[in-house]
Parts: structure tokens; sequence; C-alpha cells
């Protein structure tokens, strides 16, 4: 579709960019809803970032996601955030407002919730204890996500196991720090298998862990998805867990921006997960 003059513009600010599947995601959208506009990569160092972001109203941006390594500094530069981004620490969507204001919002958890609920729909948060796996930032969103759920503990496993303790204490809420010799043990009883570190990406070693305690009706998911069967969803497949792919998370946290910047509430189906895995 030809874009014209008065297409509405967002895109992807990140650094590196080129990695990125979210130019494919919003493209497939924009053709299918035959919407008239554009969604582009944008490369940009962090001694840029808030240059380049508050450029954005400027140039006639609707917004744009916010990638590694800028989602801290794009929270620093919003006029405003909803309350997710502000107990996160990190802006993943930036909407320009009428007056020209930068809105900062965080999807992460909200895309990895419906993710899980698509994925696997009998999971229920009530259902059990969560085994988190990482205290990242990617971390961050997804355990605030399942605090706000009703996940009655989380167990947080992480290598640092004071930057385990770091994020319980920022979060508060049921989050049971665990010592990463512990992360096998702690998968005992457990409703939910999170690995949100990036072992298990093509490049990196898998992430090392014994899953026979772990309930077999336990959902086990990832937020990588290149490969989109890591070593650890295989596994448990193997073994008859329930297993969604860290893709899901990808396209649905995509959606809120999305329906925001260009007006229309779009679906995630097959047809976009296609589209996405053969950019
Ligand atoms: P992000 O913000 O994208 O989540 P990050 O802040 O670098 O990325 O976090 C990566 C996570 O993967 C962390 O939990 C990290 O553990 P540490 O806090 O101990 O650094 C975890 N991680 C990375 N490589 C790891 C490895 N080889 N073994 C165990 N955990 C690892």
């Amino acid at each position: 579709m030809m874009i014209s003059g008065r297409a509405g513009l967002a895109g992807v600010v990140g650094w590196p960019i080129a990695h990125s599947r979210s130019p494919q995601l919003h493209g497939h959208w924009l053709r299918r809803y035959r919407i008239d506009g554009a969604y582009v990569p944008m490369s940009v160092s962090p001694d840029r970032v808030e240059q380049a972001l508050r450029a954005l109203p400027l140039l006639g941006f609707r917004g744009c996601n916010v990638t590694v390594p800028h989602k801290r500094a794009a929270l620093t530069v919003a006029d405003t955030a909803d309350a997710f981004a502000m107990r996160v620490g990190a802006v993943n969507t930036l909407t320009v407002g009428v007056d020209g204001a930068l809105g900062g919002s965080n999807t992460d958890g909200f895309g990895f919730l419906e993710s899980v609920r698509t994925g696997a729909p009998t999971w229920r948060p009530p259902a059990g204890p969560a085994l988190v796996v990482g205290a990242g930032g990617a971390a961050r969103a997804i355990v605030a996500a399942l605090i706000d759920a009703g996940v009655p503990e989380i167990r947080l496993a992480n290598r640092t196991l004071s930057r385990g303790k770091d994020l319980a204490a920022d979060l508060g809420g049921p989050i049971v720090p665990v010592a990463w010799k512990e992360r096998s043990a702690a998968a005992d009883g457990a409703a939910l298998l999170v690995n949100t570190t990036t072992l298990g990406m093509d490049g990196q070693p898998p992430l090392d862990l014994e899953l026979t305690p772990l309930p077999v009706a336990a959902v086990v998911t990832d937020i990588v998805y290149t490969p989109l069967m890591t070593p650890l969803l295989s596994d448990a497949a193997a073994r008859g867990n329930p297993v969604v792919d860290g893709l899901g998370m990808l396209l649905h946290q995509a959606v809120p921006g999305f329906a925001t910047w260009f007006g229309v509430e779009p679906t995630v189906d097959a047809a976009l997960r296609d589209a996405v895995l053969a950019g």
C-alpha cells in the first residue's frame, strides 16, 4: 500500500535495531487494515536517545516503541507515565499527546499475560506458585503482571541473588527470592515456570534446570523466541508440560500501541505470527 502525505508515523527506537521484529509486526497490521501509515526502525545510541525521543512530536510521530537498551531512559524522558511503567521502572511504548507531550506506558506485562492466557487457556493465576528465572528488566514486568493477576507466590531464581532480592524489595508482593543452586528444587509444586533470561537463545547456552520436581500440569514459557522451541520448551513438552513460546509476548505487547497510534484494535493470529517469522 502506498504511503500518502497524510500517513500516520510510528516506529521503534533501539540500539542496535536491525534485529527487531516490530517493523514486520506493525507493517503486517498496517497492510491488513489498509491504514495510511508507516512504522520504521530507528537506530539511536544511548547518548542521543533523549534528544531523539524529544524530537518525535516535532517530526509528527504519533508515538513509538522503545526497546533495549532504552526502556529505562524512556521513563525519564516521558512527560507522564502510567502506574505500571513507574512500578517496573521502564517504558516500552510512547504516545504523543495532542499537546505534544510524551506519554509513557509499559505493555510488556500485559503482553506476557495475554500470551500465556491464549497459549495455555487452562492456566489460572491462582492455581499455584510461579517460578520465574532471571531478575533483569523483562523479569520486572513479568513479575509485576503476575502479582497483579493474583499469582499467590512468585519464586524468583536469579544467578545473582542480590538482584532478585532488590526486585522483590522494589515490587513488594508475594515474591520469594531463590538462590541459583536452589532453582530446580523451587520448581516443586509450581503451576507456571517462566524463563526471563537470554539462556536458550541462539548462540547462548541453554538454561540448566532440572525439570523433575515440576508438576507435568505446570505451564512452561520462555521470553526467548529465537528459536521458538528453546531447549527448555522442548524438554518440558517432551515430559508432557503445556508450553507457550516467546513470540506471543512480542505480538501481544504491540497491540495497545498500535491501537492508540492508528485507531484500530489489531488481532493477534496465525497470519501475524507467520508474517513476523518470515521476516
Ligand atoms: P533484561 O533487562 O533484558 O532482562 P538483563 O538485565 O541483562 O536483561 O538480565 C538478564 C538476566 O539473565 C539476569 O537475570 C541475568 O542474571 P544476573 O542478574 O545474575 O546477571 C540472567 N543471566 C544472563 N546470563 C546468565 C547465565 N549465563 N546464567 C544465569 N543467568 C544469566
